[in-house]
Order: C-alpha cells, then sequence, then structure tokens
C-alpha cells in the first residue's frame, strides 16, 4: 500500500501535536473497517485521552465516524422533529416521558436509541421491557409512526456510525470513556448523522455520571456544541444534576412504571422537573412559544392525562400492550423478591454514590457489564431519598427488586455504603445547571 503508516498519527498524538484532520479522518476510517487493528486503535485512544483533542480535531474526528457508515433523514415528515440524548446516568428515564409529552404539546420526537452500558440505563432495555414492544423500526416505520403518533423511540441502526460500535467498545476496555472530546465525538456522531431539527443534549453532572464535576461537564456541552456548530445544526445543551439518581427507579421495567406515573401527572420529583424543562425548550425552538407558556403547558399536558395518553399510543404503535398506561403491575414482568431499603442511622442524606446505585442494579441482573449480554427487565431497585431528606432507621426510603435473597442482600449492603447522612441540614443540589440555547436565541 502507499507510504500512509498509522504509527505516525499514534506518535503525533503520543507527543502532543494537533493532528491533520486528513490524518485523523484516514485513521478513523481505517479503525472502522478493521484496516487499523485494535491495538494501534486503543493506543490512539489513549493518547487521545491524555494529550486532548482541539475543536478542529474533534470535528474532523466526529466527521470521520458519520462517513464510517449510513446516515439517516425523514424525507416523508411534514412535522419538525427533535432527537434528545443524554450523556448517560443513574434513574435516567427522561426520554421515556419526554417523548410523548413533547408529542401531546404538538412537536414531534424521533429518538434513536442505545441500550445501557457499564453503570448507566439504556432506553431501549427499558422500553423492551413492555410485553411484545419492538425497538428494530425502519425509517418508514419511524415515518409513519411520528406523523400518526408524535413519537418514535426505536433502536439506531448498527450501519450508522459503526465506528463508534468500534471505538466505543475499545474505550470500554480501555478506560478512555470519561474523556471530554472522546464523549462529545461519541455522542455528536450519532445526533448528527440523524436528520432532526432540534438536537437537544443533557449533559450529566455528579457521581453517577462520567463527568463528576460541573465544570468537565459544562466543558462537554461546549465541545458538544461546538460541533454543531460546525455541521449547522440546532443543538440546545442542559448541564444537569447526577450527584444523585434523577428519578427513583433503577432498572427497566420499574423505569417504565415511574414513567407512566409520571405522564399521568402522579410523580412530582426531580425527574418530572427535568422532563418538563427539556419539553419546555423545545417547544419554545420548534414552536415559538415562550419558555414560561411551553412550561405550563407542559405540566398541563401531565396533569391532564393527554401526554399518557400518547405514551399508550407510541406503545401500541411499537406492538406493545397498551394497558400498561393502565395498569403497568398487570403488565409488566415483577421479580420474586422485594425488600424494603432502610437506612442505618438518623439524619440528613448529604450524599449519593450514583455510580454504586447504578452498580447495585446492575449486580442484581438489570444492566449489563458487556455488550450484548442479556439482561433482567423485572430487577432493580427504587429510592426515593433524594439529598436534603430527612433519614431514620424506621423509615422504608425505597425497594429492591431481585431474584434470590442471596441478591437482595448484596444489594443491600451497595446501598446503604451509596448513601452518607450527616447530623447537618443539607440543601438540595440544583437540577439544572446550566442552559445553553440553540443559537440565535
Ligand atoms: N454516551 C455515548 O454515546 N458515548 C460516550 O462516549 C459516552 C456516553
Amino acid at each position: 500500500v502507499s507510504g500512509w503508516d498509522p504509527r505516525a498519527v499514534i506518535a503525533a498524538k503520543r507527543d502532543g501535536r494537533v493532528l491533520a484532520a486528513e490524518d485523523l479522518e484516514r485513521f478513523v476510517g481505517a479503525v472502522a473497517t478493521g484496516e487499523v487493528g485494535d491495538g494501534p486503535a486503543a493506543a490512539f485512544l489513549m493518547a487521545a485521552f491524555l494529550r486532548g483533542l482541539d475543536a478542529s480535531e474533534t470535528l474532523a474526528m466526529t466527521r470521520a465516524m458519520i462517513a464510517s457508515g449510513e446516515t439517516v433523514s425523514f424525507p416523508g415528515l411534514t412535522v419538525p422533529t427533535v432527537d434528545k440524548h443524554s450523556t448517560g446516568g443513574v434513574a435516567d428515564g427522561v426520554t421515556l416521558a419526554l417523548a410523548p409529552l413533547a408529542a401531546a404539546m404538538g412537536l414531534a420526537v424521533a429518538k434513536l436509541s442505545g441500550r445501557g452500558l457499564g453503570h448507566t440505563g439504556g432506553t431501549l432495555d427499558k422500553l423492551e421491557s413492555i410485553p411484545g414492544l419492538r425497538t428494530d423500526l425502519t425509517t418508514q416505520e419511524i415515518e409513519r409512526q411520528v406523523e400518526a403518533v408524535g413519537c418514535a423511540v426505536a433502536a439506531q441502526s448498527s450501519a450508522v456510525v459503526p465506528a463508534d460500535g468500534v471505538l466505543y467498545a475499545l474505550r470500554d476496555a480501555t478506560a478512555t470513556v470519561p474523556s471530554v472530546p472522546l464523549i462529545a465525538a461519541s455522542v455528536m456522531s450519532k445526533k448528527l448523522a440523524v436528520a432532526t431539527d432540534l438536537i437537544l443534549l443533557d449533559v450529566k453532572a455528579g457521581s453517577g455520571a462520567f463527568m463528576k464535576t460541573t465544570e468537565d461537564a459544562v466543558a462537554l456541552a461546549e465541545a458538544c456544541l461546538t460541533l454543531a456548530r460546525g455541521a449547522r445544526r440546532p443543538c440546545g445543551v442542559a448541564v444537569t444534576d447526577m450527584s444523585q439518581p434523577l428519578g427513583d427507579a433503577i432498572g427497566n421495567a420499574l423505569d417504565v412504571a415511574e414513567a407512566v406515573h409520571l405522564l399521568g401527572g402522579r410523580h412530582r420529583g426531580r425527574l418530572r422537573a427535568l422532563v418538563v424543562f427539556l419539553a419546555a425548550r423545545a417547544a419554545e425552538h420548534l414552536g415559538g412559544e415562550s419558555f414560561e407558556s411551553a412550561t405550563a403547558l407542559a405540566e398541563r399536558a401531565l396533569d391532564d392525562g393527554t401526554a399518557l395518553e400518547r405514551f399508550g399510543a407510541m406503545v401500541a404503535a411499537q406492538g406493545g400492550d397498551r394497558r400498561v398506561v393502565d395498569d403497568p403491575a398487570s403488565v409488566l414482568p415483577s421479580a420474586p423478591i422485594v425488600r424494603p431499603i432502610t437506612a442505618t442511622t438518623a439524619g440528613t442524606l448529604a450524599a449519593v454514590d450514583a455510580e454504586m446505585l447504578g452498580v447495585a442494579s446492575g449486580a442484581l441482573g438489570a444492566g449489563r457489564v458487556r455488550k450484548g449480554d442479556p439482561i433482567d427487565p423485572a430487577v432493580g431497585l427504587v429510592l426515593e431519598a433524594k439529598i436534603g431528606d430527612a433519614l431514620d432507621p424506621s423509615l422504608v426510603v425505597g425497594t429492591i427488586h431481585a431474584r434470590t435473597e442471596d441478591d437482595a442482600d448484596g444489594a443491600l449492603l451497595r446501598v446503604r455504603s451509596a448513601l452518607t447522612i450527616t447530623g447537618a441540614s443539607v440543601d438540595p443540589p440544583p437540577l439544572v445547571q446550566a442552559w445553553l440555547a440553540p443559537e440565535g436565541e
């Protein structure tokens, strides 16, 4: 072959040099096809992790990742669409509720999702706990469903950004996931490969997120926004709290049950607040509403049943059992052992190791360690206590849903060790820490 040597690219990054766009594009393209193997690809990822990639390098990498596969557009759609993505969190059931809520507000959501990996859950896994529900929709099926129902949540085809599949697995295996440019390129390549009218990003910050501090999360938010600008795509980014689980449920069927409660106006916590915030931001951009009136519209759609009705229509359109909206417990799988969670001491909940809770739920069978592992939809945990709440050993603050008594014992130990309880009073952390509006707003 020609004189191109991938080792020169690795060496340049190893030594902290800025790579030319064409070298990066060629390298990433060759990783995607297998021409450059896992060894050199992993060495490159570690060099990029340690030395960083600047904005132009991150854009070149993102472009090369998109070019590695197919892109998706919805030429048949007559309505403007929004796509939403989270960088990954614990009890992050936002999409399950946001898609039908936005549909109830007259917006259209075409959401292509991934599966859970590590301690973070995946929307597809949660949705598939509804018996019969399919997520492998074709582009035409998504178009028809979005026109008819207002929303579809489907699996992103592996033919879209195949480079991310290869790179993500290598990053997972080489401890190079939590890098701002690598996450930005991974997330945005998948969003930019799908032609929608607005990208909404939820960048998580805290103990349950890849970015542990607000400062790092804001840097990730800005990197994502810079990529959207480079591709001339409207994108709004929220940086939100993941210093504790967002909702209460950490599992799969448990999250669906929580979404049903939320969509029916019966859940009033931080998960609802964030779902309302994001729906209102989407309506502000796509529907020309003021943020205040869009917020009121979103609150109303949750409280008057229209958002729940849209969820039922979406579930039915994807082949799932619509009765899940009336009586989730009769439709969703449930675990044989349900163990109450109590604290070991009295005091105020000061801090939560959300990643540890994600790991606890994963150990019960709700998550996967390796891509392709099976998951158990019925198991997981529900923790109602939030930072600032008063705890007492006599108070039940949640439940563990397990296959065996041993599993429940292990989960209870993990949950208790994830909770820091103090004698002092503690203020709850702010939910939305920053909002980077789409260009022009
Ligand atoms: N989510 C992604 O899609 N990619 C990452 O790298 C991290 C979170």
